[in-house]
Protein backbone atom coordinates (compact mmCIF):
# COMPACT_ATOMS: atom_id res chain seq x y z
CA UNK A 1 0.00 0.00 0.00
CA UNK A 2 2.62 2.47 1.09
CA UNK A 3 5.21 1.24 -2.18
CA UNK A 4 1.82 1.84 -4.13
CA UNK A 5 1.39 5.32 -3.66
CA UNK A 6 5.29 6.26 -3.68
CA UNK A 7 5.67 4.83 -7.20
CA UNK A 8 4.22 7.72 -9.16
CA UNK A 9 6.39 10.47 -6.91
CA UNK A 10 9.54 8.93 -8.02
CA UNK A 11 8.63 8.27 -11.67
CA UNK A 12 8.14 11.81 -12.05
CA UNK A 13 11.31 13.63 -9.83
CA UNK A 14 13.26 10.91 -11.93
CA UNK A 15 11.92 12.53 -15.69
CA UNK A 16 12.56 15.88 -14.08
CA UNK A 17 16.02 15.10 -13.24
CA UNK A 18 16.85 13.72 -16.60
CA UNK A 19 15.59 16.83 -18.46
CA UNK A 20 17.59 19.25 -16.55
CA UNK A 21 20.47 17.17 -16.46
CA UNK A 22 20.45 17.40 -20.93
CA UNK A 23 18.52 20.64 -21.63
CA UNK A 24 19.38 22.96 -18.42
CA UNK A 25 22.36 22.09 -16.88
CA UNK A 26 24.94 21.30 -19.97
CA UNK A 27 26.28 24.96 -21.57
CA UNK A 28 26.38 25.08 -25.37
CA UNK A 29 29.56 25.40 -27.00
CA UNK A 30 30.26 28.62 -28.39
CA UNK A 31 31.01 29.43 -32.36
CA UNK A 32 33.83 27.43 -34.07
CA UNK A 33 33.54 24.74 -31.48
CA UNK A 34 31.91 21.80 -31.34
CA UNK A 35 30.49 19.19 -28.63
CA UNK A 36 33.21 16.30 -28.28
CA UNK A 37 31.79 15.12 -25.02
CA UNK A 38 28.27 15.79 -22.90
CA UNK A 39 28.87 17.27 -19.76
CA UNK A 40 28.03 15.11 -16.89
CA UNK A 41 27.65 15.82 -13.64
CA UNK A 42 31.00 16.44 -12.55
CA UNK A 43 31.91 18.09 -15.76
CA UNK A 44 31.48 20.90 -18.07
CA UNK A 45 30.24 20.27 -21.86
CA UNK A 46 33.34 19.47 -23.62
CA UNK A 47 33.85 22.07 -26.47
CA UNK A 48 36.55 21.72 -28.77
CA UNK A 49 37.93 23.85 -31.98
CA UNK A 50 36.39 23.09 -35.33
CA UNK A 51 38.86 21.28 -37.65
CA UNK A 52 40.51 23.17 -40.71
CA UNK A 53 37.63 23.18 -43.34
CA UNK A 54 34.77 23.20 -41.03
CA UNK A 55 32.93 25.80 -39.03
CA UNK A 56 30.01 26.40 -36.34
CA UNK A 57 28.24 29.83 -36.48
CA UNK A 58 26.30 29.62 -33.82
CA UNK A 59 26.14 28.20 -30.31
CA UNK A 60 25.57 25.06 -30.13
CA UNK A 61 25.22 21.20 -29.13
CA UNK A 62 26.36 19.39 -32.47
CA UNK A 63 29.09 16.31 -32.67
CA UNK A 64 30.66 17.77 -35.48
CA UNK A 65 31.22 20.95 -36.89
CA UNK A 66 29.93 21.84 -41.08
CA UNK A 67 31.96 21.46 -43.66
CA UNK A 68 32.71 24.66 -45.36
CA UNK A 69 30.71 25.39 -48.37
CA UNK A 70 32.74 25.40 -52.18
CA UNK A 71 32.04 27.91 -54.12
CA UNK A 72 30.40 27.62 -57.44
CA UNK A 73 30.86 28.07 -61.22
CA UNK A 74 32.67 31.13 -62.48
CA UNK A 75 32.33 31.90 -58.70
CA UNK A 76 35.64 33.21 -56.32
CA UNK A 77 35.87 33.67 -52.63
CA UNK A 78 35.00 36.92 -51.19
CA UNK A 79 35.89 35.29 -47.88
CA UNK A 80 37.09 32.72 -46.84
CA UNK A 81 35.97 30.04 -44.20
CA UNK A 82 37.21 30.11 -40.63
CA UNK A 83 36.31 27.91 -37.64
CA UNK A 84 32.97 30.11 -37.32
CA UNK A 85 31.98 31.26 -40.37
CA UNK A 86 31.28 30.24 -43.91
CA UNK A 87 32.90 31.11 -46.91
CA UNK A 88 31.36 34.05 -48.90
CA UNK A 89 31.49 33.77 -52.49
CA UNK A 90 31.23 36.27 -55.44
CA UNK A 91 30.87 36.34 -59.30
CA UNK A 92 34.46 36.06 -60.79
CA UNK A 93 35.66 39.26 -62.79
CA UNK A 94 33.78 39.16 -66.56
CA UNK A 95 30.78 37.55 -64.72
CA UNK A 96 27.08 39.05 -63.48
CA UNK A 97 24.90 37.33 -60.94
CA UNK A 98 21.63 36.13 -61.85
CA UNK A 99 18.64 35.57 -59.55
CA UNK A 100 16.88 34.27 -61.77
CA UNK A 101 19.14 31.28 -62.31
CA UNK A 102 20.68 31.48 -59.34
CA UNK A 103 24.22 31.74 -61.03
CA UNK A 104 27.07 33.51 -62.53
CA UNK A 105 26.56 34.47 -66.08
CA UNK A 106 29.49 36.20 -68.73
CA UNK A 107 28.97 39.45 -69.52
CA UNK A 108 27.38 40.14 -72.70
CA UNK A 109 29.43 41.22 -75.54
CA UNK A 110 27.73 44.05 -77.84
CA UNK A 111 27.77 42.62 -81.16
CA UNK A 112 29.03 44.46 -84.49
CA UNK A 113 26.70 47.79 -85.03
CA UNK A 114 26.57 48.33 -81.11
CA UNK A 115 29.14 49.64 -78.10
CA UNK A 116 28.42 49.35 -74.82
CA UNK A 117 26.64 52.08 -73.03
CA UNK A 118 27.53 50.65 -69.35
CA UNK A 119 30.05 47.99 -68.44
CA UNK A 120 28.70 45.21 -66.71
CA UNK A 121 29.37 44.75 -63.20
CA UNK A 122 29.32 41.96 -60.66
CA UNK A 123 24.87 42.20 -60.27
CA UNK A 124 24.61 43.68 -63.92
CA UNK A 125 25.07 42.83 -67.59
CA UNK A 126 26.28 44.88 -69.95
CA UNK A 127 23.99 47.47 -71.53
CA UNK A 128 24.70 47.72 -75.85
CA UNK A 129 23.31 51.08 -77.40
CA UNK A 130 23.82 50.67 -81.27
CA UNK A 131 26.55 52.90 -82.89
CA UNK A 132 25.75 56.39 -82.90
CA UNK A 133 25.71 58.13 -86.43
CA UNK A 134 29.03 58.48 -88.08
CA UNK A 135 30.37 55.36 -85.99
CA UNK A 136 30.76 51.82 -86.56
CA UNK A 137 31.75 48.74 -84.41
CA UNK A 138 33.10 45.57 -86.32
CA UNK A 139 33.83 43.61 -83.13
CA UNK A 140 31.66 41.48 -80.26
CA UNK A 141 32.77 43.19 -77.15
CA UNK A 142 31.99 43.34 -73.90
CA UNK A 143 33.98 46.79 -73.37
CA UNK A 144 34.72 48.68 -76.79
CA UNK A 145 33.09 51.47 -78.13
CA UNK A 146 32.26 52.11 -81.14
CA UNK A 147 34.97 53.62 -83.98
CA UNK A 148 34.25 57.07 -85.57
CA UNK A 149 34.33 55.91 -89.94
CA UNK A 150 37.67 57.54 -91.40
CA UNK A 151 37.50 60.99 -93.47
CA UNK A 152 38.58 60.00 -96.90
CA UNK A 153 38.46 63.36 -97.73
CA UNK A 154 41.21 64.15 -94.66
CA UNK A 155 43.12 61.44 -96.62
CA UNK A 156 43.26 62.94 -100.00
CA UNK A 157 40.77 60.23 -101.21
CA UNK A 158 37.18 59.65 -102.01
CA UNK A 159 34.43 58.08 -100.33
CA UNK A 160 33.63 55.06 -102.32
CA UNK A 161 31.42 52.81 -99.80
CA UNK A 162 29.78 54.65 -97.32
CA UNK A 163 30.48 53.32 -93.94
CA UNK A 164 27.38 51.66 -91.96
CA UNK A 165 27.12 50.91 -87.95
CA UNK A 166 29.09 47.64 -88.71
CA UNK A 167 31.81 48.59 -91.33
CA UNK A 168 33.93 51.58 -91.70
CA UNK A 169 33.82 53.32 -94.93
CA UNK A 170 35.69 52.44 -97.88
CA UNK A 171 37.88 55.24 -99.34
CA UNK A 172 39.65 55.04 -103.05
CA UNK A 173 41.41 57.08 -105.61
CA UNK A 174 41.27 57.78 -109.33
CA UNK A 175 44.79 56.91 -109.01
CA UNK A 176 44.31 53.06 -108.05
CA UNK A 177 41.88 52.19 -110.71
CA UNK A 178 44.12 51.20 -112.97
CA UNK A 179 45.64 48.45 -110.54
CA UNK A 180 42.26 47.68 -108.29
CA UNK A 181 39.51 45.82 -108.63
CA UNK A 182 36.01 46.87 -107.16
CA UNK A 183 36.30 43.35 -105.27
CA UNK A 184 39.78 44.68 -103.95
CA UNK A 185 37.61 47.53 -102.63
CA UNK A 186 35.11 44.65 -101.52
CA UNK A 187 37.78 43.00 -99.36
CA UNK A 188 37.87 45.59 -96.71
CA UNK A 189 34.94 45.01 -95.23
CA UNK A 190 34.26 40.99 -95.88
CA UNK A 191 35.68 40.14 -92.66
CA UNK A 192 33.58 42.53 -90.43
CA UNK A 193 30.63 41.39 -93.21
CA UNK A 194 30.92 37.42 -91.95
CA UNK A 195 31.27 38.51 -87.75
CA UNK A 196 28.00 40.89 -88.29
CA UNK A 197 26.10 38.28 -90.23
CA UNK A 198 24.78 35.38 -88.01
CA UNK A 199 25.92 32.34 -90.36
CA UNK A 200 25.60 29.23 -88.31
CA UNK A 201 28.58 27.07 -88.04
CA UNK A 202 27.34 23.79 -90.40
CA UNK A 203 27.01 26.93 -93.38
CA UNK A 204 30.28 28.54 -92.38
CA UNK A 205 31.97 24.93 -93.12
CA UNK A 206 30.42 24.51 -96.71
CA UNK A 207 31.21 27.97 -97.46
CA UNK A 208 34.74 27.17 -96.65
CA UNK A 209 34.46 23.54 -98.38
CA UNK A 210 33.26 25.88 -101.59
CA UNK A 211 35.93 28.90 -101.41
CA UNK A 212 37.59 28.64 -104.94
CA UNK A 213 42.04 28.36 -104.60
CA UNK A 214 44.47 29.19 -107.47
CA UNK A 215 45.60 25.42 -107.31
CA UNK A 216 42.31 23.87 -107.02
CA UNK A 217 43.28 22.81 -103.44
CA UNK A 218 40.70 21.96 -101.08
CA UNK A 219 40.83 22.99 -97.77
CA UNK A 220 41.86 20.36 -95.12
CA UNK A 221 39.88 18.99 -92.47
CA UNK A 222 37.38 21.31 -90.89
CA UNK A 223 35.67 18.86 -88.25
CA UNK A 224 36.00 20.52 -84.66
CA UNK A 225 36.56 23.85 -85.63
CA UNK A 226 35.00 26.70 -84.27
CA UNK A 227 32.95 29.56 -85.51
CA UNK A 228 35.80 31.86 -84.91
CA UNK A 229 37.96 29.46 -86.65
CA UNK A 230 36.51 29.12 -89.86
CA UNK A 231 35.79 33.09 -89.61
CA UNK A 232 39.97 32.82 -89.52
CA UNK A 233 39.64 30.81 -92.40
CA UNK A 234 37.56 32.70 -94.81
CA UNK A 235 39.61 36.05 -93.88
CA UNK A 236 42.79 34.58 -94.68
CA UNK A 237 41.70 33.29 -98.04
CA UNK A 238 40.52 37.03 -98.84
CA UNK A 239 43.59 38.15 -97.81
CA UNK A 240 45.10 36.09 -100.93
CA UNK A 241 41.89 35.72 -103.23
CA UNK A 242 42.29 37.70 -106.39
CA UNK A 243 39.25 39.76 -107.72
CA UNK A 244 37.67 37.26 -109.55
CA UNK A 245 37.74 34.91 -106.77
CA UNK A 246 36.16 37.31 -104.86
CA UNK A 247 33.58 38.31 -106.84
CA UNK A 248 32.52 34.66 -107.32
CA UNK A 249 31.81 34.41 -103.05
CA UNK A 250 27.97 36.10 -103.15
CA UNK A 251 26.72 33.12 -105.57
CA UNK A 252 28.83 30.74 -102.89
CA UNK A 253 26.74 32.40 -100.09
CA UNK A 254 23.74 31.79 -102.21
CA UNK A 255 24.68 28.41 -102.91
CA UNK A 256 24.94 27.60 -99.78
CA UNK A 257 21.69 28.58 -98.73
CA UNK A 258 22.67 32.18 -97.03
CA UNK A 259 20.45 33.94 -100.01
CA UNK A 260 20.54 37.06 -97.97
CA UNK A 261 23.94 36.94 -96.83
CA UNK A 262 24.42 36.64 -100.48
CA UNK A 263 22.70 39.47 -101.79
CA UNK A 264 23.37 41.80 -99.16
CA UNK A 265 27.38 40.92 -100.21
CA UNK A 266 26.34 41.49 -103.67
CA UNK A 267 24.68 44.98 -102.98
CA UNK A 268 27.79 46.30 -101.48
CA UNK A 269 30.10 44.69 -104.45
CA UNK A 270 28.20 46.61 -107.03
CA UNK A 271 27.70 50.02 -104.95
CA UNK A 272 31.30 50.37 -105.18
CA UNK A 273 31.45 49.15 -108.88
CA UNK A 274 29.10 51.53 -109.88
CA UNK A 275 30.69 54.36 -107.65
CA UNK A 276 34.05 53.69 -108.87
CA UNK A 277 33.10 54.33 -112.87
CA UNK A 278 31.45 57.32 -111.67
CA UNK A 279 34.30 58.62 -109.63
CA UNK A 280 36.67 57.48 -112.21
CA UNK A 281 34.68 58.09 -115.56
CA UNK A 282 36.60 59.38 -118.01
CA UNK A 283 36.79 63.12 -117.89
CA UNK A 284 36.61 62.59 -114.12
CA UNK A 285 39.74 61.49 -113.58
CA UNK A 286 41.70 64.23 -115.41
CA UNK A 287 39.43 66.85 -113.22
CA UNK A 288 40.45 65.20 -109.97
CA UNK A 289 44.41 65.27 -110.96
CA UNK A 290 44.08 68.76 -112.06
CA UNK A 291 42.42 69.22 -108.91
CA UNK A 292 44.30 67.75 -106.68
CA UNK A 293 47.79 69.14 -108.77
C1 LIG B 1 36.00 34.56 -39.59
O1 LIG B 1 35.45 35.20 -40.74
C2 LIG B 1 34.52 36.21 -40.44
C3 LIG B 1 33.94 36.68 -41.75
O2 LIG B 1 34.90 36.86 -42.72
C4 LIG B 1 35.20 37.33 -39.68
O3 LIG B 1 34.27 38.35 -39.36
C5 LIG B 1 35.80 36.75 -38.40
O4 LIG B 1 36.55 37.74 -37.72
C6 LIG B 1 36.71 35.57 -38.70
N1 LIG B 1 37.12 34.95 -37.48
C7 LIG B 1 38.35 34.57 -37.25
C8 LIG B 1 38.58 33.92 -35.97
O5 LIG B 1 39.24 34.76 -38.08
C1 LIG C 1 21.77 59.82 -88.47
O1 LIG C 1 22.01 60.26 -89.79
C2 LIG C 1 20.92 60.11 -90.66
C3 LIG C 1 21.35 60.53 -92.06
O2 LIG C 1 22.72 60.71 -92.17
C4 LIG C 1 19.76 60.93 -90.16
O3 LIG C 1 18.65 60.75 -91.02
C5 LIG C 1 19.41 60.53 -88.75
O4 LIG C 1 18.39 61.35 -88.25
C6 LIG C 1 20.62 60.62 -87.86
N1 LIG C 1 20.28 60.12 -86.55
C7 LIG C 1 20.69 60.71 -85.44
C8 LIG C 1 20.28 60.06 -84.18
O5 LIG C 1 21.38 61.70 -85.44
C1 LIG D 1 32.10 54.84 -74.46
O1 LIG D 1 30.96 55.67 -74.67
C2 LIG D 1 30.32 56.09 -73.49
C3 LIG D 1 29.08 56.88 -73.88
O2 LIG D 1 28.51 56.41 -75.02
C4 LIG D 1 31.29 56.93 -72.67
O3 LIG D 1 30.66 57.32 -71.47
C5 LIG D 1 32.53 56.13 -72.37
O4 LIG D 1 33.46 56.94 -71.72
C6 LIG D 1 33.14 55.58 -73.64
N1 LIG D 1 34.21 54.68 -73.29
C7 LIG D 1 35.39 54.70 -73.89
C8 LIG D 1 36.38 53.67 -73.44
O5 LIG D 1 35.65 55.49 -74.77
Amino acid sequence: MMLLSLLPVLLLSTRAALAEGVALECDRCPPGTYLRARCTPTQKSDCVPCPAGSFTELWNYIGKCLRCSVCGQNQRVKTACNASSDCQCECQQGYYYTKKNDMCLPHSKCPPGQEVLTLGTADEDTVCQVCPNGSFSDIFSPQKNCTEHKCCEAAGLQLLLKGSTWHDGVCASCRDHSVKDGADYLKEIIPAFFTHQKINIRRLRRIVHKLPSENGKRQGKTSGLTRSDFHKQINAWVSSATATQIRQLPAILTKTGADGAGERLQNKLQRIDSRLSDLCAFGNEVDAVVRSG
